[in-house]
């Protein structure tokens, strides 16, 4: 996730590509701060689904028809562009999804019933967002394996002086880990603990829910086996996502759906597998969300990942040092340096609810709840925090409108 020379990002500018900004919500300009959800699609993403759907649309790998073909290329055009981004060594190893959940639940369900037993140990941490938890929790206990997390300091850092320990519970077969906590922004030492899978021999299963939009990804460089992404984060439409796997795994693997499209011959005896990616590819794809997600990939690659990493970083530091003022401020997660553009908070004494909607009186879009890890939550010993989050088109506006919020929020609930 190196930060290269680059051309600065101008926010305001990008903006204006961003419809969603044209609105008032409650008489003010909308200042949206909760883009680790769910980001906002700018026009050039909207303008490709409707020229897909009213000029290019029809079902892909099944007719010999002319449209049929233009949607094929289409489809496939995106399944490159997306494999690109992430420096796949082959387009067939990205797998349309429809979303990092699924993609993380076809891994473990695919490779993890067939490879998964009594003495195997499937290691998560305690930084995983559910999505990458339950499903392997669930697995592990129709496996028989042991489930176990690497624990956090108290920098919500990955203690890693905690793996030989770890180690000697069991036959790790699988490490699953974010590259990017959605919950406080840590950035993990994915590399290392790939490395250390290796040595276990075990798999190295990578969300990338939170960095991928956000950080230039190389699946060749971080040496992992499968990594998970949604489109829905990084300027694209909702309903697809990609899973990259090592084609030798794979294809090793049994499939995951099944039904149409991903068979090589079906008959009353037996049923044979498609080629990659096909075979984890049943039935009719989110075709015109797939191409949409194409033309997110070049929207943001055009920006620059590069640049909007450094362009969030540059807000996470400004926000810090503004949040820090606010009375009854807690913060929670690692320094800048090792962190990406979100910050979880709590206001001592006021519950983040309230926090949320006394900002929403003022146009100002936060989340607050467990943000889908509640056992991080436990580990910090609270119900829920409050969540800002940055992207592309976020500016030091809407960040000063937060603290100014978060004064009100303090004059009218706190003590
Ligand atoms: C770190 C992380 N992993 C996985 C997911 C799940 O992504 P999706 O809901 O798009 O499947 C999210 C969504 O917030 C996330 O932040």
């Amino acid at each position: 996730m190196a930060v290269t020379a680059q051309t600065k990002l101008n926010a305001e500018k990008l903006r204006a590509d961003f419809p969603i900004f044209d609105q008032e919500i409650r008489g003010k300009q909308l200042a949206y701060l909760d883009s680790a959800v769910s980001s906002h699609k700018p026009r050039q993403v909207l303008d490709k689904l409707r020229t897909f759907y009213e000029t290019q649309y029809a079902n892909v790998h099944r007719g010999v028809y002319t449209l049929s073909e233009v949607a094929t290329a289409e489809y496939e055009g995106a399944r490159e562009k997306v494999a690109r981004l992430v420096n796949a060594p082959e387009p067939r190893e990205l797998i349309f999804t429809h979303g990092a959940t699924e993609s993380i639940n076809l891994v473990a369900y695919a490779w993890g019933l067939d490879n998964l037993g009594p003495g195997d140990v499937v290691l998560v941490t305690e930084l995983e967002h559910h999505s990458n938890f339950v499903p392997w929790q669930y697995i592990a206990k129709r496996t028989g394996a042991a489930f176990k997390a690497i624990p956090l300091d108290d920098n919500s850092e990955l203690q890693l002086d905690s793996l030989d320990e770890l180690a000697r519970t069991g036959n790790i077969k699988v490490v699953a880990n974010n590259l990017v906590s959605n919950a406080l922004g840590t950035i993990n030492p994915v590399e290392r603990l790939t490395a250390w899978a290796h040595e276990q021999g075990a798999i190295m299963v990578v969300d990338a829910a939170q960095a991928a939009p956000h950080h230039e990804i190389d699946v060749q460089q971080l040496g992992c086996d499968f990594l998970a992404f949604s489109s829905h984060k990084m300027c694209g439409p909702t309903s697809v996502g990609a899973l990259w796997g090592r084609a030798e795994l794979l294809e090793s693997m049994a499939p995951f759906n099944l039904g149409g499209h991903m068979i090589r011959s079906v008959k009353l005896e037996e049923t044979t597998w498609g080629q990659l990616p096909y075979k984890f590819e049943a039935g009719t794809q989110p075709i015109a969300e797939a191409v949409g997600f194409g033309a997110a990939v070049d929207y943001v690659t055009d920006v620059g990942i590069a640049a909007i990493e450094e362009h969030e970083r540059e807000l996470l530091v400004y926000a810090l040092e503004r949040l820090a003022a606010v009375p009854g401020f807690v913060g929670y997660g690692p320094p800048p340096d090792r962190r990406a553009g979100i910050i979880s908070f709590n206001i001592e004494g006021i519950h983040p609810h309230d926090v949320a909607q006394v900002l929403d009186m003022e146009g100002v879009a936060i989340r607050a709840g467990h943000h889908c890890c509640q056992p991080l939550m436990s580990k910090l010993g609270v119900a829920a925090t409050n969540r800002a989050s940055f992207y592309l088109y976020t500016i030091r506006e809407e960040i000063d409108r937060l603290v100014e919020g978060l004064h009100k929020t303090h004059k009218l609930f706190g003590p």
